[in-house]
């Protein structure tokens, strides 16, 4: 049984579990954890994990920086940052290309932008990819795959490319300058990469702290968006994600992978 809310911070969207709100208490925020694949591993660090679990819900909207705010600051006030991100929110399988030309990495960097500056030393930061990330890139041309596969490949210059990508889908152009027939696909490429830059800022800026980032699939899931005819249970999308925020403190891998069924797969 998940526990009840103990307490709640000012907006209504967060919901701390287990809470004993004390600065020194770990806590990790799961975001997206209303239901699905978010709701599964806030369960199970309920259990595992020695600290407070704060849920954020769809009122806290990833893609708009204003609605974030809120939590930051009450991670920073009650607790002094934060321990492990599970940065889960978002859709999946929503749409082709055509209809949905949307890209949601953005919202997953406003969660990156807002809280990697609180996590503390040996935090874990795991941030829901998807395997559809790779077939995307292997449906891009084989500029962009370059592109894409570049080590030195830049925030910003990922951030064009996915603006580029919404541009060259409304004028109707995708398929010409190279992308494949996916937003979703081709979102989730950028959540793969954004990990490796993030993973590789914190090696710059942080390296003492010992801090691990890294993406992960949770495999194909009975969710909601996902429908009832895939194979993987909840608790079962929940293990990689998991596993990767429970890493032991002496950890030092993986660190700036993408991560399936708790493997490194190369991208
Ligand atoms: N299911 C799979 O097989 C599968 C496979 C690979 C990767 N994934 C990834 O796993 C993650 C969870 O997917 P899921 O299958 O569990 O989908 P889901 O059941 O639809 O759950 C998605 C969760 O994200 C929340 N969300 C969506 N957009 C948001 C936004 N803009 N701001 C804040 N919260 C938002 C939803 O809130 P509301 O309920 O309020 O809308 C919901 O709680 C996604 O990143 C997805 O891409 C899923």
């Amino acid at each position: 049984m998940i526990p009840k809310p103990a307490s709640a911070c000012p907006t209504t969207a967060l919901h701390v579990l287990k809470a004993t709100v004390s600065s020194s208490t770990p806590v990790v925020p799961v975001t997206g954890a209303k239901k699905g694949i978010g709701f599964a591993p806030a369960h199970n660090l309920c259990q595992q994990f020695l600290g407070d679990v704060v849920l954020t819900a769809q009122e806290l909207d990833i893609d708009d920086l204003q609605s974030i705010c809120a939590l930051p600051d009450f991670l920073r006030q009650e607790y002094r940052g934060l321990d492990v991100l599970v940065n889960n929110a978002g859709v999946a399988f929503k749409s082709t290309w055509i209809s949905d030309h949307e890209n949601k990495l953005f919202g997953t960097r406003n969660v990156c932008m807002e809280f990697l500056p609180l996590i503390k030393p040996q935090g874990r930061v795991v941030n829901v990819s998807s395997r559809k990330s790779f077939v995307a890139l292997e449906d891009c041309s084989p500029e962009l795959q370059e592109k894409f596969r570049r080590d030195a490949i830049t925030e910003d210059e990922l951030v064009g490319l996915m603006n580029k990508s919404v541009e060259d889908t409304k004028n109707g152009v995708h398929r010409k300058e190279g992308w494949p027939d996916t937003a979703y696909g081709v979102t989730k490429t950028g959540v793969t990469v954004l990990s490796q830059i993030h993973a590789g800022k914190l090696n710059e800026q942080r390296r003492g702290d010992k801090i691990l980032l890294n993406a992960c699939c949770p495999g194909w899931v009975r969710t909601d968006v996902a429908g009832p005819e895939a194979p993987r249970t909840l608790e079962e999308g929940a293990e990689t994600p998991v596993y990767l925020a429970l890493l032991p403190s002496d950890a030092k891998e993986p660190h700036g992978h993408f991560v399936f069924e708790k493997k490194v797969k190369q991208w």
